[in-house]
């Protein structure tokens, strides 16, 4: 049985005045108990994940996993900018999201790199969440599934067993932040597919990994995709800057 998670990403919002807000708030929800057999992680910008870290203890909020947004390609050394995967996990992730569009659309990612990252992931011990999905032309071709396969296929090339501990995320492109979400048979469809493919490698490798679907997930849509057989679980942009949106959604 695949447990269902919710992952919320905060992209480049937040502040230590809203940060302290929201997990008092989301703790305060969550103390009462949450269904079982679920897990939910929240992926704040890189400076803020030690505050984050502190609240989620000092609040006991056993419930709430740390993630990342991104890591670098590499183990350490002269990259400026760049944040190693190691240093996440000493902050505490447990998950890293890689490959998100926004960073193969503004920062040339492709999926060489994004296998990498993923690489670092796993040798640090914490979770990769692999992001795939076409955008609106692809789709309109009809080429959707083509894309997101041969996505999923190059990792499977050099991931190999190693995907058995990561996630992936299909997260079309269309409806990453447009208020578009994909209807829960699209995208039920595009997860079996997904599955499928990772089939051809291994079939019990695929019944096991966990495919999330993000793109406008809110708290009125997530209980119809939730429920679909392939979806197991999401990850969440926009609505999970409210507290109040992210607890209902993890509650769906
Ligand atoms: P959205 O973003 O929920 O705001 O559409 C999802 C994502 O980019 O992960």
């Amino acid at each position: 049985m695949r447990p269902l998670i919710v992952i919320g990403n905060w992209k480049m919002n937040g502040s230590l005045g809203s940060n302290q807000d929201w997990i008092k708030t989301v703790a305060r929800g969550m103390e009462s108990g949450m269904p079982s057999g679920r897990k939910y992680a929240v992926c704040p910008p890189f400076p803020y994940l030690q505050q984050c870290a502190d609240l989620v203890k000092s609040h006991s909020l056993t419930f709430l996993s740390l993630g990342a947004q991104d890591a670098s390609a590499y183990k350490s050394g002269a990259y400026t900018g760049d944040v190693a995967a190691s240093m996440l996990k000493e902050l505490g992730c447990s998950y890293v999201i890689v490959g998100h569009s926004e960073r193969r659309q503004m920062h040339q990612e492709v999926d060489e790199i994004v296998s990498a990252k993923a690489l670092q992931v796993l040798d640090s011990d914490m979770t990769p969440v692999i992001c795939v999905g076409e955008t609106a032309d692809e789709r309109n071709s009809g080429r959707a599934e083509e894309i997101v396969c041969a996505q999923v296929a190059k990792q499977v090339n050099v991931l190999q067993d190693r995907l058995a501990d990561c996630l992936i995320a299909y997260e079309p492109v269309w409806a990453i932040g447009t208020g578009k979400v994909a209807s829960a048979q699209v995208a039920q469809d595009m997860h079996r597919a997904i599955r499928l493919q990772l089939a051809e490698f291994d079939e019990d490798l695929a019944s096991h990994v966990g495919i999330l679907y993000g793109g406008s997930v809110k708290p009125d849509n997530a209980v119809e995709l939730f429920a679909m057989l392939d979806i197991d679980g999401g990850l969440v942009g926009g609505a999970s800057l409210n507290p109040q949106d992210f607890l209902a959604i993890c509650q769906a």
